[in-house]
């Protein structure tokens, strides 16, 4: 397959890039002693959030992202309130529909989100006991995780559990399953997943990670807080997923990023931007310099991830601007419609997409961590 080869061929450049003298996972090791392919540059994968249904009636929009993406991530499909309409039911159609569709085009698949306290169906309240609640998850968890086995090689397990008060007690956001479960149920779902298919990269992924300001320290620091806590007692946890929804109204702090991703890597994970976008709704309505703005927003955080040691995988929410959920979560005051991704209406190239393409292609010469960590390429 297309996509096999392409990972092989960067896994095995990158080990022989690094030399034999780093204690290398056994997979990369294993690459870097084969024949070294003809020399082609190292990149960071990426990709985009996607639609089932757009996938089913947009063939323009399909071979852009083939052209695009070397990964797609599941935009609504997987969501509790899609899968589980009702409590005894899964429904896997759309899921499975953006999985056959990544399959024949070589594209690997992440999946979003088992765990998280938006888009749930009603009947979740209606769970009243821990055990029923560790029951749900668990069940939940192990059938769709289960189900993808060998398919979506990298999870959303827990998203956006930071509090929006996150200075506050443990900062750790109240939800269902924290109030009936405890703190640990963060803990829980890893190794639920873990346990549905021990090759899945799982990550942990929150927003407001890539700004200045106290607030924003603050969320860091639960989020570096959980993480530390994982590693420490051994819980199968891959990746920190930094969503990447920028604001036009707020500043990417550099520093703080470098050393956030500096920290991740130290404790063994990767750093994944999982939902990278730039809500617009400050700028300046004239085309040309909002779309210049946009992209140098993206850029600061791209290139301070990369000046860290780089991220595992950079996906924008979304490739074109019509099918964000800026247009509808995050309009402009003026009205004009966002432009908030990297292709515009008509599936032309914006500046924000040259800003991306740079990054795939650009050659991360930095150690990779080392511990269980399990990486997309
Ligand atoms: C958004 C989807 O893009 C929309 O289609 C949906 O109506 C609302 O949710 N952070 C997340 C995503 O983790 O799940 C959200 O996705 C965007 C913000």
């Amino acid at each position: 397959m297309a996509f096999r080869a392409r990972i092989d061929r960067r896994t095995a450049l990158r080990g022989a890039a690094l030399g034999a003298t780093l204690a290398l996972e056994p997979a990369v090791a294993a690459a870097a002693s084969r024949p070294k392919p003809p020399s082609m540059p190292l990149g960071t994968p990426v990709g985009c959030a996607v639609q089932a249904e757009l996938l089913s009636q947009d063939d323009a929009y399909r071979q852009a992202i083939i052209r695009d993406c070397d990964m797609v991530v599941t935009e609504d499909a997987l969501k509790w309130d899609r899968l589980r309409p009702s409590r005894g039911r899964f429904d896997f159609t759309e899921g499975d529909a953006i999985v056959r569709f990544a399959q024949a085009a070589g594209l690997s698949v992440r999946g979003h989100a088992l765990v998280f306290h938006g888009q749930v169906p009603p009947w979740l309240d209606t769970l009243r006991t821990r055990a029923e609640a560790e029951a749900e998850m668990r069940k939940h968890i192990t059938t769709v995780v289960g189900h993808y086995r060998g398919k979506i090689a990298s999870w959303d397990v827990v998203n956006e559990f930071t509090d929006d008060s996150p200075e506050r007690g443990t900062g750790l956001r109240d939800t269902i399953w924290r109030r009936l479960i405890g703190d640990n149920y963060i803990e829980m779902a890893l190794r639920t997943a873990a346990q549905a298919d021990p090759a899945a990269q799982l990550v942990l992924s929150d927003y407001f990670l890539e700004f200045a300001g106290e607030h924003y320290d603050s969320r860091r620091e639960v989020m570096l807080r959980t993480a530390q806590a994982m590693v420490t007692k051994g819980v199968p946890l891959h990746g920190i997923g930094m969503q990447g929804h920028l604001y036009s109204d707020r500043v990417v702090d550099r520093e703080a990023v470098g050393r956030f991703v500096r920290e991740v890597r130290a404790l063994g994970l990767v750093v994944l931007v999982t939902e990278l976008d730039v809500i617009d709704q400050t700028f300046p309505a004239d085309l040309r310099q909002r779309d210049d703005l946009v992209a140098q927003q993206a850029f600061q955080l791209l290139d301070a991830i990369s000046a860290a040691g780089g991220a595992d995988a950079v996906l924008t929410w979304g490739l074109r601007d019509r099918d964000s959920w800026t247009r509808w979560h995050k309009p402009r005051p003026d009205g004009l419609p966002t432009r908030s991704l990297p292709l515009d209406d008509d599936l032309k190239p914006k500046p924000l997409h040259h800003v991306v393409q740079h990054f795939r292609r650009r050659v991360v010469a930095s150690e990779p961590p080392t511990g269980n960590t399990k990486r997309l390429r």
